[in-house]
């Protein structure tokens, strides 16, 4: 069959992303400005301040992918843009300029769910069919679901407070971790990650197990969050640290507080994995378990859950890193996969809105 390509835009949080995929799963361009850093200024991501950035940014980056696929507009078959879910504000900047770009070339657009993006990624670089197991773990987002085809998807749980990767940066911030040379550009999961490598006892700090009593498929971090956040309180007295010192404890904490995480996450997936097998929601003996997000760069989480994919029986596949965080790759690739079972695609650009949560 013929080749198709899609041209992607993200910009649901704090990056703005473009990308020019094909449907053999070629990324013929990509381009991508991250705000981490300022944000990281700021103690968090103030969303007028996202806006302004994606708005300043948008054009230069959808030029530079385009200029790196060497392909014009008008040579792509359609227009991916991320509607859902995500700040409004900043999911507006990416969806008017898709269909700015649409207007333009008169290419159909694409509007795409961001987790749903999320999930199929995985199908880009390696053959995993439907319907598969996908754990999504991210700075705004925790979901175990069943993907069941490229627009079908059954949601089994979900967080009920933080995301984990909101809580790994929430306590880096507290741990003031970004005060050692090392640790000064680094999201908070992956500062949390090289903290723990520091470590000489994981065992050191005890956290509470989570969730027990409930029969259900949910995450909760928020408890965990605030235990950590008891801790180095008692730590930061019981030391007399002030200011910008860093508690002499910090790697242990770090590591305890990842194991404490993991741990949560594995628990959670193990009963999952068991109602999925109550409910007979996958074939029984190819059972995939799809890992993404950016919480899925952590090579710790990772070993764990492939501990408990042995043990149940399933396979697991994660994107490389670059394709967990958010990106416009993952939104081009979600418009290959609509474009080929004719889902969403709408040259109507007024029924096309964003949709935060
Ligand atoms: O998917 P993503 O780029 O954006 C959202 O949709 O949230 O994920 C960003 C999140 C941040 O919270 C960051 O702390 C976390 O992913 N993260 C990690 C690691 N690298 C990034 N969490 C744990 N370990 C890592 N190595
Ligand atoms: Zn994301």
């Amino acid at each position: 069959s013929k080749v198709t390509t899609v041209l992607g835009i993200e910009t649901s949080c704090d990056d703005t992303g473009c990308a020019v995929v094909d449907s053999s799963g070629k990324i013929l361009g990509e381009a991508l400005n991250s705000q981490q850093q300022i944000h990281l200024n700021h103690g968090g991501i103030i969303p007028p301040i996202a806006r302004d950035l994606h708005q300043q940014h948008i054009e230069h980056i959808v030029e530079d992918a385009l200029r790196l696929a060497d392909i014009q507009l008008s040579d792509v078959d359609a227009i991916a843009t991320t509607v859902k879910p995500g700040l409004p504000l900043s999911l507006l900047v990416g969806m008017n300029y898709g269909k700015h770009l649409s207007c333009k070339s008169g290419k159909p657009l694409i509007p795409v769910h961001h987790m749903e993006a999320h999930a199929l990624t995985i199908r880009m670089v390696q053959k995993v069919d439907f319907p598969f197991l996908v754990l999504l773990i991210s700075g705004g987002h925790c979901l175990l679901a069943v993907a069941q085809a490229v627009d079908k998807f059954l949601l089994l749980g979900q967080s009920l407070d933080d995301a984990p990767g909101e809580a790994f940066d929430k306590v880096t911030r507290r741990l003031k971790l970004r005060n050692l040379p090392e640790f000064r550009a680094l999201s908070g999961g992956a500062a949390i990650e090289l903290g723990a490598t520091k470590s000489l006892d994981a065992q050191a700090f005890k956290f509470p197990a989570v969730m027990t009593h409930y029969r259900d498929c949910n995450f909760s971090f928020s408890g965990l969050k605030n235990s950590l956040r008891r801790r180095i309180l008692q730590q930061e007295k019981l030391h007399g640290v002030e200011g910008d010192e860093v508690i002499p404890d910090v790697f242990n904490l770090c590591a305890s507080f990842q194991m404490a995480i993991t741990h949560h996450l594995c628990q959670r997936l193990q009963r999952g994995m068991e109602f999925v097998a109550l409910q007979d929601l996958l074939p029984p003996h190819n059972k995939t378990l799809v890992v993404s997000g950016g919480v899925a760069c952590n090579g710790f989480i990772k070993r764990a859950l492939g501990i408990v994919c042995q043990e149940m029986g399933y396979s697991l596949a994660v994107p490389p890193p670059h394709l967990c965080t958010d990106n416009g790759i993952m939104i081009a690739w979600n418009g290959i996969e609509r474009l080929r079972v004719h889902a969403g695609v709408t040259h109507d650009l007024d029924s096309v809105d964003i949709v935060s949560k």
